[in-house]
């Protein structure tokens, strides 16, 4: 009798309860016609509204229109494409605003009560690709819950003294394609609960690392800073950013990495250096990194060689781009000392003539080798013996190859990874010339046998079969000939 009662009693609360909840976030849309030409509709948490294409009029009166209902909470505000050079102080007072784009909308000024009444529950704000040619430090100084600014593609020219001072739970900064020229020292000082974790400044027009503004991001993962006119790199740049995991310095104009220029960054994960005209890596240029740089792209550069007594500390480096620069030669100890750990080698776009027989004995993990657009005209058998066990990727297109037997291991090695269901390489179509014919070949139908190469390479295309298949055969032939002694 008493548990009916107490079931009963929880059975009220819960309903009570659930209709609480509802009550609270299920939310209502406007009639279609209070709110034209804005689009509305209702999402799990809260509503959509979507203006395009309209001026400040119509999207003034879509806003008056939502305040009239109550406890309004748009999850998602989006005015885009339309004429709106000023946002108007007070146009959202009295909503609930979680999420604003203002995107291509001619936008130049936005009034300091504009934003600030819709502080408490703002938390992304993307004002991208439009006019503004100053950061709108005021209206955004109260935005207390802020954790993405989106200030993409504006005409932003130079970020001054507490830009952002107020955004104390800002996590991510893009301000990629402004024109900025000059950031001041004191340019993120006032984000003062150092959150910031991502700044995008790509680009823009630095000519230097903007080291003294930088300095206090002591919590930033990702800095991206390519796309401008950097022309230099030096020791102390990177200071204070201690906590980076990830450095994007591609397409400016580099034309040297010198020593110890990452040395404030042993957190350092992925460093890109591609796309800009760098010449030489001083063999001190990556102290610091050696604990934890896995990612390291120098494609597109000016390189005659691989760096590698740079690289050699790098004993945890698992994917090396040196794509598109002028490598003609590869020593054979070029991986020495920190191949181990190579997954990934792009040498794709070089001049690379020959490849010594162990050249990449110690790339006991390579899983993928790009060596299309060389001048290579053989490959040497000893070559896949050391990389046939791991390696799921090859690139040979584009080269000068011969078609001699020491491609025999090709084909096979190839149908060896249908068999494991990876047609990553299928699709890719190595050819070889015939000499004296001067016919092409596709490397997977070279007429093996009329090439004298059958049992010769094809045999020992996979050197562990063949090393223990050897003292197995030498077994058998010596139990055979005992017993046909014996039988005798
Ligand atoms: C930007 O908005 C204008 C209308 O104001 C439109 O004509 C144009 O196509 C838009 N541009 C992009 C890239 O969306
Ligand atoms: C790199 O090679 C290309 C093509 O061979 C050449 O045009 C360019 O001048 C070379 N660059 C340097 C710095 O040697
Ligand atoms: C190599 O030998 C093993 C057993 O000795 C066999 O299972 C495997 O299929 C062989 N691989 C090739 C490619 O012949």
């Amino acid at each position: 009798m008493l548990s009916t009662k107490i079931w009963q009693f929880f059975w009220i609360l819960l309903i009570f309860m659930v209709c609480k909840i509802f009550a609270q976030t299920m939310q209502r849309c406007p009639s279609h016609l209070s709110i034209r030409p804005c689009s509305c509709s209702v999402k799990k948490l809260g509503l959509d509204i979507i203006c395009d294409f309209t001026d400040h009029g119509h999207i003034n009166s879509a806003m008056t229109a939502l305040k009239e209902q109550q406890n309004t909470v748009i999850f998602y505000l989006k005015l885009r494409h339309n004429n709106l050079p000023k946002l108007q102080g007070f146009i959202f007072l009295g909503l609930v605003v979680q999420h604003l784009t203002i995107h291509n909308s001619s936008l130049a000024a936005v009034e300091e009560s504009s934003l600030s009444s819709i502080g408490k529950g703002l938390t992304q704000l993307d004002l991208s690709q439009n006019s503004l040619s100053l950061v709108p430090s005021p209206a955004l100084t109260n935005l207390h819950s802020l954790i993405i600014l989106n200030l993409n593609r504006n005409k932003i020219k130079d970020l001054r003294a507490r830009s952002f001072a107020g955004l104390d739970t800002l996590e991510i900064l893009n301000l990629y394609e402004n024109k900025i020229s000059n950031i001041d020292p004191d340019a993120f000082t006032g984000l003062d609960d150092r959150k910031l974790k991502r700044l995008n400044l790509g680009g823009n027009l630095l000519t230097s690392v903007p080291t003294p503004a930088l300095s206090s991001l002591d919590v930033l993962k990702k800095l991206e800073i390519q796309e401008n006119k950097i022309t230099k790199i030096q020791e102390g740049d990177f200071e204070g950013l201690k906590s980076l995991d990830s450095l994007v310095l591609a397409h400016n104009q580099i034309r040297e990495v010198p020593a110890r220029v990452f040395s404030h960054m042993t957190l350092l994960n992925s460093l890109e250096l591609d796309g800009n005209q760098i010449t030489h890596v001083d063999p001190d240029a990556f102290i610091g990194l050696e604990e934890n740089l896995q990612y390291l792209r120098l494609g597109d550069n000016n390189l005659h060689t691989v760096p590698s007594d740079a690289l050699r500390r790098l004993h945890r480096l698992r994917h090396l781009d040196l794509r598109s620069n002028n490598i003609t030669i590869l020593p054979e100890d070029v991986f020495t000392g920190y191949g181990d750990s190579i997954t990934f080698l792009n040498l794709q776009k070089n001049l690379i003539k020959v490849l010594p027989p162990l050249v990449f004995e110690n790339l006991n993990s390579l899983s993928s080798l790009n060596l299309q657009n060389n001048k290579l005209v053989h490959i040497p058998d000893e070559i896949t013996y050391q990389i046939i066990d791991t390696l799921r990727m090859i690139d040979l297109t584009d080269n000068p190859l011969l078609c001699t037997c020491d491609l025999a291991w090709f084909p096979g090695w190839l149908k060896s990874l249908e068999d494991k269901d990876d047609d990553l390489m299928a699709k890719k179509r190595t050819v070889c010339t015939m000499l004296p014919e001067n016919r092409e070949y596709s490397v997977q139908n070279m007429p093996l046998e009329r090439m004298g190469c059958v049992g010769k390479n094809a045999g020992r295309m996979t050197s562990t079969n063949f090393s223990i298949s050897f003292p197995l055969m030498s077994i058998v032939q010596f139990i055979f000939a005992i017993s046909f002694t014996f039988v005798l």
